[in-house]
């Protein structure tokens, strides 16, 4: 079990925060306009900051802002992030213009406990990504404690998340999990460990590439494998169709292959999609069976019968974990399969299932259909989520202390 902030006190101290505040921003230019489109990483920090705030300590947030190249990149700045959380916490939050240094020694000289500090991108410092140990001693400096609550970032091993954690030890401080790291953990964690049965997982999304060990490791633990969206293409030819324009990965028809092979009765694909003769928002829509895809024309969404036949699967489960969309749902008239499947997942956890959905589009999917509040649990973390379910250790959590 990891130590978590509940098990230490941080009145007074120094505590470096590392989140995930790598939000939606509203446009690239000019950088000082830029506000904060979806704040739900943010709000999901602030039981763990509230918390905190409450002992008084001097409260250092850091975190990385998609995926800039330079320190240049300053439509990346988190400046709008700590603007959004003052915004949330109702108290002033002062935004520091760089990640380490001396400015910010500098500011931190003058810090007072309830003082609350968002250090600047953290990849704006090239050692972040590479692990570097100088830019984690420099990070730990600033701390007496770490706590790290920054889930979707807890799969990379960089100098804010893995390496700080052991320089804040090495000097003597705690390193510890914040309560969304634990909600994360608490709920996905359920899937890998000792999921409630009958579980069904539902995969989407454009790859099947990046899933093959996923769906290898579900097709241990999970009792149905749905598989819907761009990856279901794959499949689709795997089971000797034709697939017209459709997206597919040729490369990794062998793949779908054996999977089809290894999980006949566990795998359950579409028998029906919807084309078009483009990828367009307006492009007529036609509803054809699998085996009768047209020559000129690309499958964007799960079909009717598909629906009634991933309703009937979901039919009874006690466990639901979903990741991908179903088809484009980004078009309102490719989104019916997506809506449908997030509405099962609500219906489902109505009648007392737990309903999972894994972060990134799937969790965009489910807030664009209004189901959020319904589902059991939302993760924050797109690529953590699904190695989490991969069954592989998370460097962000290993780090902290036992
Ligand atoms: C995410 O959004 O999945 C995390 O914040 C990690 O971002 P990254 O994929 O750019 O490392």
């Amino acid at each position: 079990m990891k130590k978590t902030v509940r098990e230490i006190d941080v009145t007074g101290k120094r505590v470096l925060m590392r989140a995930d505040f790598n939000v939606p921003l509203s446009s690239k230019d000019p950088a000082d306009t830029i506000t904060v489109t979806d704040d739900s990483r943010i709000r999901a920090a602030l039981p763990t900051i509230e918390y905190m705030l409450a002992q008084n300590p001097i409260l250092i947030l850091c975190s990385h802002v998609g995926r800039p190249k330079t320190a240049a990149d300053i439509q990346f700045s988190t400046a709008p992030i700590a603007q959004r959380l003052s915004e949330l916490l109702g108290r002033a939050v002062t935004h520091i213009g760089e990640v380490v240094g001396e400015s910010v020694t500098a500011v931190l000289a003058d810090a007072k406990p309830g003082d609350i500090y968002v250090l600047e991108n953290t990849r704006f410092e090239s050692g972040e990504k590479k692990n570097d140990p100088e830019l984690s001693a420099a990070l730990a400096a600033f701390a007496d404690v770490y706590v790290n609550d920054a889930f979707g970032t807890a799969h990379r091993a960089h100098a804010s998340t893995e390496g700080v954690a052991q320089a804040v030890r090495a000097k003597g401080g705690d390193a510890v999990a914040g309560f969304l790291i634990g909600r994360e953990l608490e709920a996905l964690g359920l899937a890998v460990t000792n999921p409630p049965r009958p579980y069904v997982a539902i995969m989407g999304g454009a790859k099947i590439s990046d899933k093959i060990k996923l769906i290898d490791n579900l097709i241990e633990k999970a009792d149905k494998i749905i598989i819907g969206g761009g990856m279901a293409n794959t499949f689709i030819r795997a089971m000797g169709h034709e697939t017209g324009t459709s997206l597919v990965e040729e490369e990794a028809i062998a793949e779908a292959k054996r999977l089809l092979d290894v999980a006949p009765d566990q795998l359950i694909l579409p028998v029906d999609v919807v084309v078009a003769p483009a990828f367009s928002a307006d492009a007529p829509a036609t509803n054809v069976a699998i085996d009768a895809i047209p020559a000129d024309q690309m499958a964007l969404d799960i079909g009717a019968a598909t629906i009634e036949k991933f309703k009937e699967t979901l039919d009874g489960a006690q466990l639901i974990v979903w990741n991908g969309p179903m088809g484009v749902f980004e078009f309102d008239q490719f989104a019916v399969g997506t809506d449908a499947v997030a509405q099962l997942l609500a219906d489902a956890a109505e009648e007392g299932a737990l309903s999972m959905i894994g972060g990134g589009d799937s969790a965009a999917a489910v807030r664009k259909a209004g189901l959020t509040a319904k589902m059991t649990h939302v993760s924050t973390g797109g690529g953590a989520s699904l190695e989490l379910l991969e069954g592989k250790t998370l460097p962000g959590i290993a780090a902290l202390d036992e």
